[in-house]
C-alpha cells in the first residue's frame, strides 16, 4: 500500500489512539496532575517505539519529563526534528461551559471534543501518524527525531536548557511544529511569525491582616483598589500601552510589509462570530491582523483579592494580586520589558501600600524564513493536502521554542499547523476537526516525501 491509502485505511485506529491519549489529563501547571503528565509521556514513548522508532526515551527534568525518539536510517537524507507538546491547559470551568467531559473525548459534528484535542495532542499525533504511515509502507524518506514536551503550557521552564545541553542529540536540518491553525479547511495558511511573552504577577499589600471594612474603611487604602488603580493606568482610552519605553523597540513595518499582511485581513465579522463580542477593541491605527500579529499587548489574565465566595462579606483585604502577561513582538526584549513594568508599578504604587512584581516565565517571539526550500515544500504539501495553495499569516500566540531552535541549529522552522480558528484551544469545548486530522496526515506525508529527495 502507499502511505496515503494506509493513513485513510487506518483512520479509525488513529482516532482511537488519539482518544486514548486525550483521556490522560496531563495538565502541566497543576501539581495534582503530575502523575497524569508522566503517564501521557510514557504512553507516547511506548507508542513511538510501536510505530518503529529505534529509540524512544523519557528525559527527566526538575519538572515534567521530555519525550525524545528517533529513527535515523535514511543515510544522506535530511534530518527533521518534530517538536510538539503532550501537556494541556487546565479545564477551569466554573460556569459549566463544557458540553461533555473534557477528558472523555466525544465526536460531534465531525470533530473530536476534548482538552488537548487540537493543542497539542491531536496535532502532535498528526505528525506521528504521518511518520507511521511512511514507516509501514516503504520506509521513512528522511531521518526523524521527535521532541515532545510536557511543560509547554506552563512556560517550558526546563526546555531551553535541555536544548542547550543536547545539541548533538537534537541536531537537525529542519524543524517542524504542528501547533498552530489554518484559516479554514478551504483556505490553508502557514504561520510566518509568532509573538513572544513575559508573564508576571503583581502583588499589592496593605494592612498586616484582613480588616473589618466598617472599622477601617476610609482610613486604610484597600489593596484591591490600589491594585486596580495601578492596572488602570497601564492603557490609555484607545488601548495603547502607557508604560514609558514599551514600544521603543517595536519593529515598524514598511508599507510593503503592511500591504502583505493586509492581503489576509481578519474580518471583524469573523472576530465577532469566533468570540461573541459586539465590537472590536484595540489600537485604532492598526487593523485586526496587525493588532494580533505584529503589535504587542499587556493583558490582565486574572485578578484575585478579598471576598469572592458566595454571598457578602464586609472585608477590607490585606492583599491583592494580578496575573499580567505581555505578548511581545520583534524586536522587543522580554527582560527589558519586565524592567519597564517593574519600574512603572513601583512609580505608581502610592505610599499607602507596598507592591512587588514577580516574573513567572518568558518566551521569545519568532519569525520564520519563507525563502527556504523546506518552506516551499511545506507550501506545496498544503496544496496537495487541502486542494488549495496556503496563504501566510502572523499569529498572536506564542511558541517560544521556534526562536530557540533557530538559535541552536541555524535551521528553518516550519509551522505546519492543522487546527482551525474556532477550535477553542485553552477554552471550553476544545476540538480537533476530523478532516483536519486526516488532511493534516496527508499533508505531512507529502512534505516528508518531497524533502526526502532534497539532499
Ligand atoms: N499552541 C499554542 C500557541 C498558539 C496559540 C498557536 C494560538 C496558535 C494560536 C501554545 O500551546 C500556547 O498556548 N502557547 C502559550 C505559550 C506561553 C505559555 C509561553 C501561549 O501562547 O499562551
Ligand atoms: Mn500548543
Ligand atoms: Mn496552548
Amino acid at each position: 500500500m502507499n502511505p496515503y491509502d494506509y493513513a485513510d485505511a487506518n483512520r479509525e485506529t488513529f482516532l482511537a489512539e488519539l482518544e486514548t491519549l486525550l483521556r490522560i489529563p496531563s495538565v502541566s501547571t497543576l501539581s495534582e496532575h503530575k502523575g497524569d503528565v508522566r503517564r501521557a509521556a510514557e504512553w507516547l514513548q511506548q507508542h513511538l517505539l510501536q510505530i518503529g522508532m529505534t529509540r524512544a526515551e523519557l528525559f527527566e527534568t526538575p519538572g515534567h519529563p521530555l519525550v525524545y525518539a528517533e529513527w535515523l536510517g535514511a543515510a544522506g537524507a535530511p534530518t527533521v526534528l518534530v517538536y510538539g507538546h503532550y501537556d494541556v491547559q487546565p479545564v477551569d470551568d466554573p460556569e459549566g461551559q463544557w458540553k461533555s467531559s473534557p477528558f472523555e473525548p466525544v465526536i460531534r459534528d465531525g470533530a473530536l471534543y476534548a482538552r488537548g484535542a487540537t493543542d497539542d495532542k491531536g496535532q502532535t499525533l498528526t505528525q506521528v501518524k504521518a511518520v507511521q504511515s511512511l514507516m509501514a509502507n516503504g520506509g521513512m524518506p528522511v531521518n526523524i527525531k521527535f521532541l515532545i514536551e510536557g511543560e509547554e503550557e506552563s512556560g517550558s521552564v526546563n526546555l531551553y536548557s535541555f536544548i542547550d545541553n543536547h545539541h548533538d542529540l537534537l541536531r537537525c536540518d529542519v524543524a517542524v511544529i504542528s501547533d498552530t491553525h489554518i484559516l479554514g479547511k478551504d483556505q490553508p495558511s502557514i504561520v510566518t511569525g509568532l509573538r513572544g511573552m513575559t508573564y508576571l504577577e503583581i502583588e499589592v499589600r496593605g494592612p498586616s491582616h484582613d480588616l473589618h471594612s466598617g472599622s477601617y474603611g476610609g482610613v486604610v487604602h484597600n489593596p484591591v483598589q490600589a491594585l486596580v488603580e495601578i492596572l488602570a493606568t497601564m492603557h490609555d482610552a484607545e488601548g495603547h500601552i502607557t508604560i514609558p519605553g514599551f514600544y521603543d523597540k517595536v519593529q515598524v513595518l514598511t508599507p510593503e510589509q503592511r500591504a502583505d499582511l493586509a492581503k489576509n485581513p481578519m474580518p471583524v465579522e469573523r472576530l465577532k462570530s469566533e468570540t461573541g463580542i459586539n465590537k472590536a477593541w484595540g489600537e485604532p491605527e492598526f487593523d485586526l491582523h496587525e493588532r494580533i500579529g505584529i503589535r504587542p499587548t499587556l493583558e490582565i489574565n486574572g485578578i484575585i483579592g478579598g471576598w469572592t465566595g458566595e454571598g457578602a462579606k464586609t472585608v477590607l483585604p490585606a492583599r491583592a494580586m494580578a496575573k499580567v502577561s505581555c505578548r511581545l513582538v520583534p524586536n522587543q526584549d522580554a527582560v527589558e520589558i519586565e524592567k519597564l513594568i517593574t519600574d512603572f508599578v513601583a512609580a505608581h504604587t502610592p505610599p499607602t501600600v507596598t507592591s512587588e512584581v514577580r516574573v513567572l516565565h518568558r518566551g521569545d517571539w519568532g519569525v520564520v524564513d519563507t525563502d527556504s526550500p523546506y518552506f516551499r515544500a511545506a507550501a506545496d504539501a498544503y496544496t496537495f493536502g487541502f486542494g488549495k495553495a496556503p496563504v501566510y499569516m502572523r499569529e498572536g500566540g506564542s511558541i517560544p521554542v521556534v526562536a530557540s531552535l533557530q538559535r541552536a541549529f541555524d535551521i528553518p522552522v516550519i509551522l505546519m499547523g492543522f487546527g482551525l480558528p474556532d477550535d477553542n484551544l485553552h477554552g471550553p469545548n476544545e476540538k480537533f476537526d476530523l478532516e483536519c486530522f486526516s488532511r493534516g496526515i496527508q499533508t505531512a506525508i507529502k512534505f516528508y516525501e518531497t524533502i526526502g529527495t532534497m539532499h
